[in-house]
């Protein structure tokens, strides 16, 4: 049986219900949606993400995707990483947001450990999608895009550098929403379909910080120039 309030207070108070599995099995087989699931690049940005109802699932489907493209278990390990990157999620709840967390990176391990055989296994892949999953997945509240110290909300774009690198950019979520005046923006897609999704999307504020363009398994390693 699945658990879909945890009590009638947070209900009332934050309209806490968690989605079955079943409705987001229907809402993901949309074909407008499926398309972006299948799709390394498509980003989606799930703004009540609660403990990661549609974001876990939407990661398994791009895993199954990304083995039907990958070219070889080298370039499988890049594109599961590349994969993951285009999930966002914002939570209010700091409970939500741990056992979010905890759902991404558990769901992202199980499929890479019966993907990959042990030998084939790194450490480094499963540290670059823990810092991944950490950046993608934000507490905050989404209508007043700050977190609960009253910091801005801040993502990461992970722009792919030719078929193994990556560049990281930070951008304020404020920024991202201010920014998105044009067609397949995240402002739009998110007014639309509470998701967003668009390989050509380009953000357009000045980052935060720079990182150093690295291997996707250096992920991890948070280099910045
Ligand atoms: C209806 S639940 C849906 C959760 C999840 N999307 C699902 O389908 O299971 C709404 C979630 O949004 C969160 N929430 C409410 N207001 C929010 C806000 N202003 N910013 C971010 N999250 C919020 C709640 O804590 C709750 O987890």
């Amino acid at each position: 049986m699945e658990k879909i309030i945890k009590s009638a207070d947070r209900v009332k108070n934050i309209g806490e219900v968690f989605t079955p599995q079943k409705t987001v099995d229907f809402m993901l087989d949309q074909p407008e949606i499926a398309a972006k699931v299948n799709s390394l690049t498509a980003t989606f940005l799930e703004p009540s993400a609660g403990e990661g109802a549609f974001l876990v699932e939407l990661l398994k489907r791009k895993l199954i995707y990304a083995k039907s493209q990958a070219n070889g278990k080298k370039d499988l390990q890049n594109k599961f990483l590349q994969a993951l990157s285009t999930l966002y999620g914002i939570e209010i709840m700091e409970d939500n947001v741990e056992m979010l967390v905890m759902n991404m990176n558990s769901t992202f391990q199980q499929i890479y450990f019966q993907t990959f055989k042990p030998k084939e296994q790194s450490r480094k892949i499963l540290c670059s999608a823990q810092v991944i999953i950490s950046a993608n997945m934000a507490q905050g509240d989404t209508l007043t895009h700050k977190t609960s110290t009253g910091a801005p909300i801040v993502f990461s774009e992970w722009k792919p550098i030719g078929k193994s690198k990556v560049q990281r950019t930070e951008y304020t979520f404020e920024s991202i929403i201010e920014g998105g005046d044009s067609t397949g923006t995240v402002n739009k897609q998110y007014e639309e379909i509470d998701l967003f999704a668009d390989p050509d999307e380009q953000p357009a504020k000045e980052p935060d910080r720079h990182y150093t363009i690295v291997k996707w398994e250096d992920v991890y390693k948070q280099l910045v120039e």
